[in-house]
Order: structure tokens, then sequence, then C-alpha cells
């Protein structure tokens, strides 16, 4: 299974993409999680993806998918995968085609969150997360069972930098304008699937499940 999730910030990319992999035991990619944790490790690649994260602009694709290629290189995303939030602009998208087509594999499908822009904000503005183990929570949709602390770890729960009204407004610029030719291009390959995102979790995951279901003939465990 090598599939991708795009949808704007907040759109619920994470948290399909978890209980997705879950399911059906598939690795999780994400690629924003990863330069959180090389932030947090202060790693050389932390330190220069930092300054784009914190602005809300995207990390440059050198850097990007210097990144991706050293992952999907390891044996154990062989059998397949889930991206989240990979690829971001067209050049991501066609890198990515290439760097599958090496080994002559290909994506099979690409969901499209899609949620209106006055919810992605509600989204945002409550998510809260654990800089600790990276669980993420909503303090109305999804609240930790410990209230302001991590029900995994116990950690004191924090906001994203990123998720600064100002800077999610400028995230949203940025995705509106890279997206679109991403949409178009998996729509011209076929392996579209918009989902509709103004949902609860449960119907939301159900509806990707009926589509790998559909494309698989597998269901959740
Ligand atoms: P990244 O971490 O990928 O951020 P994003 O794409 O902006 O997405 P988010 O993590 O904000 O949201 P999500 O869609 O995962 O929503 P979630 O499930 O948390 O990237 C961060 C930054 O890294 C980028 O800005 C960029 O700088 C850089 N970057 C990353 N990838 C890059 C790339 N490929 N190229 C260049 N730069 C890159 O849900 C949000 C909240 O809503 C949560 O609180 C959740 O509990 C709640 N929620 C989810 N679903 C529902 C629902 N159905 N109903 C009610 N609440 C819900």
């Amino acid at each position: 299974m090598k599939i991708v999730l795009l949808g704007a910030p907040g759109a619920g990319k994470g948290t399909q993409a978890k209980l997705i992999c879950d399911s059906f035991n598939i690795p999780h990619i994400s690629t924003g999680d990863m330069f959180r944790s090389q932030i947090k490790e202060n790693t050389l690649l932390g330190i220069q993806a930092k300054e784009y994260i914190q602005s809300g602009r995207l990390v440059p694709d050198t850097i990007t998918m210097s990144m991706i290629k050293e992952i999907l290189n390891q044996e154990k995303y062989s059998d397949g995968f889930l991206l989240d939030g990979f690829p971001r602009n067209l050049y991501q998208a066609k890198q990515l085609e290439l760097l599958l087509g090496e080994n002559k594999e290909c994506l099979d499908k690409a969901f499209l969150i899609d949620v209106p822009e006055n919810i992605i904000f509600d989204r945002i503005a409550g998510r809260r997360f654990c800089n600790k183990c990276g669980a993420s929570y909503h303090v109305k949709f999804n609240p930790s069972k410990a209230g302001d602390k991590c029900e995994v770890c116990g950690e004191a729960l924090i906001q994203r930098d990123d998720d600064l009204e100002r800077i999610v407004l400028d995230r949203l610029k940025i995705y509106n304008k890279t997206v679109q030719p991403v949409v178009g291009y998996y729509k011209d390959h076929s392996i579209l699937e918009t989902i509709q995102g103004n949902a609860g979790t449960d119907e939301i995951f159900y509806n990707i499940c009926s589509c790998l279901a559909e494309l698989y003939s597998i269901h959740p465990a």
C-alpha cells in the first residue's frame, strides 16, 4: 500500500494517518513530524528547517527531498507507506514519482481531505500537542484524558509555534497556491480521491477505509 494524504494545515491528515497506519499496519511518514523531531534534537537539518517552519513557509525542496530520499531507501518502507504532508508542491510530486519509478513502483492513491477554512481555524486553535511523544489532541474534539497533560506520557501539552493565527494564515495561503498543481497531477494520473473532511473523525476514516477496501480488498484490523 503506497498512499499519500493531502490536505490543508489542520485538515486532519495526522489524525487519519495514525488511524490508517495502526489499522492496516503500514509505516507512517510525516515530513512535519520529522522536521519537528530534528528541531527538538537540534540537528543540522533541524536548524536549517526551523526558521521556515516557525514562519509558516515550506522548507526548501533540496532539504525536504534529501530527507525523503533517505527515508524511502530504507528497507522497512519497501512494502508500503503512508506519506502525510508530502508531496506539497508539483516538484515534490514529480520527484516522488521518479524515486518510486527507480524501483518500478508507483503510488496507489492520493487522498485529499477537503475541509472549509472556517473549520480549519477551529481545529488548529484547539490543537494541543505533546513535544515529548508527539501525541496530538484537540481541547474540544479530542481532549486528553489527563486534562492539560499528555495521556500517553504525562508531559504538559503545548500549542505548536506555527499554530499562531497569523502564521496559520500564511500556511493556508501557501497551501492554496502549491497544492492545486499536485491535485491536478494526481487527478491526471487517476489516483486522486477527494474525501469530505467536514465530518467527524470516524466518518472520514470510514470513507477512506471503504476506498482502501475496494482498492486492495482488505479491511482494517
Ligand atoms: P505539517 O506538520 O505537515 O503541518 P500541516 O500540513 O500544516 O498539517 P498539520 O499538522 O497542521 O495538520 P493535520 O492535517 O495533520 O491535522 P491534525 O490531524 O493535526 O508541516 C508543518 C510544517 O513543516 C510546514 O508548514 C512546513 O514548514 C514544513 N513541511 C512539512 N512538510 C513539508 C514538505 N513536504 N515540504 C516543505 N515543507 C514541509 O488535526 C488538527 C486538529 O484537528 C487536531 O487537534 C485534531 O485533533 C483535530 N481534528 C482532526 N480531525 C478532526 C475531525 N474530523 N473533527 C474534529 N477535529 C478534528
